[in-house]
């Protein structure tokens, strides 16, 4: 009798152990795994109506589209955002590009996405990307280095930052951040 308690014990225990490892190995994963970034289509991307056209190459990618809202940036909004670069000569260029129509802005998910979505974008310059990289989206939508349709954080801590910026609360802290 005692040996067969022990032993349904043993069992029991083996079985809370796998699922023990299941639940909290997978969570682990996912944590490891997944990454967010936030990506923008910039005015002249909504102006040239390439929003659904950059949201199907998105789905099509494999990101999952976490948070997504459409708005209309004021001088100071979009000064804080470009914060870092406030005292470069093309400061005022960009700020009036980027209060000139709304932005589409959205959260993305998958794993590695910073990158990726900065692979799937191309050069800062779509001028340079037209060239280098003729399949991606700002080759497809952007002008120039100013006017390049669309914005990706450009690491996981800009992302953490922009993110914040449009979907939770603003937060002033600036980090560096290279990329327009
Ligand atoms: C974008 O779509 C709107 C509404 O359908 C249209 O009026 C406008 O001409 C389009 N713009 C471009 C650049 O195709």
């Amino acid at each position: 009798m005692g040996r067969i308690w022990a032993s349904q014990s043993a069992l029991l225990l083996r079985d809370f152990l796998l699922i023990f490892l299941l639940f909290f190995g997978s969570q682990i994963c996912d944590a490891t795994e997944r990454e967010r970034t936030l990506a923008m289509i910039k005015p002249d991307g909504l102006l040239g109506n390439y929003t659904d056209k950059i949201k199907t190459i998105i789905l099509e990618s494999g990101f999952g589209i976490i948070k997504e809202r459409m708005v209309q940036l004021d001088d100071e909004k979009a000064a804080l955002f470009y914060a870092e670069h406030s005292g470069k000569s093309f400061f005022q260029s960009l700020v009036k590009y980027m209060t000139s129509g709304p932005v589409y802005v959205m959260v993305l998910e998958k794993p590695d996405a910073v990158s990726r979505w900065r692979a799937l974008i191309g050069p800062t310059d779509a001028r340079k990307a037209k060239v280098s990289h003729p399949s991606s989206i700002r080759a497809m939508c952007g002008s120039d280095l100013e006017r390049n349709c669309v914005h990706g954080s450009d690491s996981p801590q800009s992302a953490a930052r922009e993110i914040s910026f449009f979907f939770g609360d603003i937060s002033p802290a600036v980090t560096k951040h290279d990329e327009l």
